[in-house]
């Protein structure tokens, strides 16, 4: 597992979410009070981006049919999805927001 950079701590302001593509990845970074947090953008229902989705809190709502999950833990807090998102550890380095990848 090695860190990648994927954003500057300035890029993403708090209660915001940027979609970022990382090392074949496309991962969503929220920042929820000044921590941040990464989902994988894909919803686990069907082909939908949930960076597209609304955040309230640590709730993301996925644009197409409404399934809600939290995006500190990947939960599916609500149907139609029924299993959860990839979660990604994060690290801020100096101005560098860093994931964890898998490779
Ligand atoms: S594609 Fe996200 S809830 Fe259906």
């Amino acid at each position: 597992m090695k860190f990648i950079k994927a954003a500057n701590v300035g890029d993403i302001k708090e209660g915001e979410i940027k979609r970022v593509e990382l090392d074949g990845n496309t991962i969503v970074i929220v920042n929820l009070d000044g921590e941040y947090y990464a989902i994988s953008d894909t919803c686990s229902h069907e082909e939908a981006s949930l960076s597209e989705g609304e955040l309230d809190g640590n709730v993301i709502t996925c644009p197409k049919h409404g399934s809600r999950f939290d995006v500190k833990t990947g939960r599916v807090l609500s149907l139609p999805a029924m299993f959860p998102i990839p979660t990604y550890e994060i690290k801020v380095e100096g101005t560098d927001i860093k994931v964890a990848m898998d490779n």
